[in-house]
Parts: C-alpha cells; sequence; structure tokens
C-alpha cells in the first residue's frame, strides 16, 4: 500500500483527518483544493466563479493525476472529483481509497464555521441543497474500496483506524 485517497462530501473531514493520518504512518499530506489554488493562484471560489465550474473540474483532475503518481502520501480529493464514471475504478495500484461517510445536516453544520467558501453551497438553503448533492453522488463514493462513519467518533481515532487497515494491506 502505498497512498491513502480520502474521498467523501464537503464536511465529511478529509482535510482534518488527512493530517493525521499521514502523521500516523509517517507519510505527506496533500489537499488537491489546496494544490488547485496554488497552481491557478486564485482561490477555489474565484476559480468558479472567474472561470466556471468545468474549468476548475479540468484543473482538478490533472492535479489528482499528478498527485496519484506520487507515493507515501495521503490525498484528500474534493468533494466532486470521485463523481465521474471511472475516477474511483482506476486508481493506480497500491492506492487505498477510503469514503468518509457524513449525512447532510452534519456536512452543512461542521462547514458553516470553515473560512473555505464552497461555491456549491453557498445557495439560501444549504442543507437542502447537500441533501440533493448527496443523494445524486452516493453512488460514486460508495465505488471507494472502504466505507467509515465519521459521526460519533474523533478524527484522531478515526485516523487510527485506517492507519490500523493500511498496515494490515502492507502486511506490517
Ligand atoms: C466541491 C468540494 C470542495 C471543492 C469545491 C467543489 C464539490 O472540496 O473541491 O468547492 O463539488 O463537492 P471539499 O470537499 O474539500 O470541501
Amino acid at each position: 500500500m502505498r497512498r491513502v485517497l480520502l474521498v467523501g462530501f464537503m464536511g465529511s473531514g478529509k482535510s482534518t483527518v488527512g493530517p493525521l493520518l499521514a502523521g500516523e504512518l509517517g507519510w505527506r499530506f496533500h489537499d488537491l483544493d489546496t494544490e488547485v489554488e496554488a497552481r491557478v493562484g486564485r482561490p477555489i471560489a474565484r476559480i468558479f466563479r472567474e472561470d466556471g465550474e468545468a474549468a476548475f473540474r479540468r484543473e482538478e483532475d490533472l492535479v489528482a493525476r499528478e498527485f496519484l503518481g506520487r507515493g507515501q502520501v495521503v490525498l484528500a480529493a474534493g468533494g466532486g472529483w470521485p463523481c465521474r464514471p471511472g475516477r474511483l475504478d482506476s486508481l493506480p495500484s497500491g492506492t487505498l481509497s477510503v469514503w468518509l461517510r457524513v449525512g447532510a445536516a452534519a456536512a452543512v453544520e461542521r462547514i458553516r464555521d470553515d473560512a473555505t467558501v464552497r461555491p456549491l453551497l453557498a445557495v439560501p438553503d444549504p442543507e437542502t441543497r447537500a441533501a440533493e448533492l448527496l443523494a445524486e453522488r452516493t453512488r460514486w463514493y460508495e465505488r471507494a474500496d472502504w466505507g467509515v462513519d465519521t459521526g460519533g467518533v474523533t478524527p484522531s481515532d478515526l485516523a487510527a483506524r485506517i492507519a490500523r487497515r493500511v498496515r494490515a494491506a502492507s502486511g506490517e
């Protein structure tokens, strides 16, 4: 096992669990949204506004492909990246994809105080929008190797649980 790809809806905890998991494994952590922002030189909300969502999706996939070529990394994919045909079915060997499960209400609650603007949830009724998006996306997230519930468990416990699975899969 050479890398872990964390997937899941906005607010599922990928960017919180990811660094903790990387710390457990002694690997590096990369948030792919942050990498897109660095590459384009603008925050995601501005990329959406100025270039459109389709341009963001192209950039996001280029960045994902680049980082999926690296070893000893934990990657956090943006919530929309897995939701295209083939994305989680054609990962390079040695990748464990993990879906962090969260419900719409909990997701919206978790991102409420977050400084990061999520253009897709910047609407008058984010909870209804989140529930609609989750309903469309669950069939994609389900294609991950492993799904874990994020409710009632601390990010560090979750990271430790995923790390155990990585070690077991690596024969350690
Ligand atoms: C998106 C999720 C965001 C970011 C962009 C679009 C989505 O990432 O990529 O706002 O389509 O779900 P997070 O899942 O890290 O919030």
